[in-house]
């Protein structure tokens, strides 16, 4: 289960909706073009994020590393795709994955401005969860939010996730310190390996 592999595992979930896939070294254009669409209106909820994410090139030095992490099973990076794979609708990404007594990780996720509203990142992340719950055996997904995102704040509460604390100057969000809201969801009935 954990530990390097020599291919990067292929994951691809279905939605009613969506294809919800692990990113792989293919998808720098569409990336690129996910985060150029999005970038004024990502703005305010994400670190300042370089020229390079709005370009394939710059991409394609990124997944390689994602890729590599995927290897290892230390990170899960999802593209929420539209049924033909060709727009990237959104991302999920499953970070800093530790296992021992933990078996713990951070999720991070932003959904396509036109795309706002219409349940997409709730299915996407419905599928994705059960995913790291089932097959990656994680037993604390943590996800934190600024106090005024209410749209994610709302989103987090509907999949069940528990608030457990309040951090003061937590993250650098567009370049400023902010406070979040501690949240993390946790399997009730995760089992020991069998
Ligand atoms: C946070 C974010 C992903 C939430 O997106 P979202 O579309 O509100 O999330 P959901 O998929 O849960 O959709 C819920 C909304 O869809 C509506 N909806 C419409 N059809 C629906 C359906 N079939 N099923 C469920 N909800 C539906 C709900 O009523 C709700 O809208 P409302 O909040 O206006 O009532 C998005 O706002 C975003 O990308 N923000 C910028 C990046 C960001 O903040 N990232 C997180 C940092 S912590």
């Amino acid at each position: 289960m954990f530990g390097y592999r020599s291919a990067a595992p292929k994951v691809r979930l279905t939605t009613d909706r969506l294809v919800v896939r692990l990113v792989h070294e293919r998808d720098a254009w569409r990336l690129a073009d996910y985060y150029a669409a999005n970038r004024d209106f990502l703005k305010p909820w994400e670190p300042v994020r370089d020229e390079s994410h709005c370009y394939p090139s710059g991409w394609q030095a990124r997944l390689g590393l994602i890729t590599d992490m995927h290897r290892q099973g230390s990170a899960f990076y999802f593209a929420l795709l539209d049924a033909d794979e060709t727009e990237v609708r959104g991302v999920a990404n499953f970070s800093n994955v530790l296992r021992g007594s933990f078996h713990a990780c951070f999720l991070g996720y932003s959904l396509g401005e036109k795309w706002q509203g219409q349940g997409l990142m709730h299915e996407a992340l419905q599928s994705a969860i059960r995913y790291m719950q089932r097959q990656q055996r994680i037993h604390r997904i943590m996800a934190n939010y600024m106090p005024h995102n209410q749209r994610s704040g709302n989103l987090l509460a509907r999949l069940g996730f528990e608030k457990e604390g309040y951090a003061k100057d937590y993250l650098l969000i567009d370049g400023r310190w902010q406070d979040h809201v501690l949240t993390a969801l946790t399997m009730k009935a995760w089992a020991a390996e069998r």
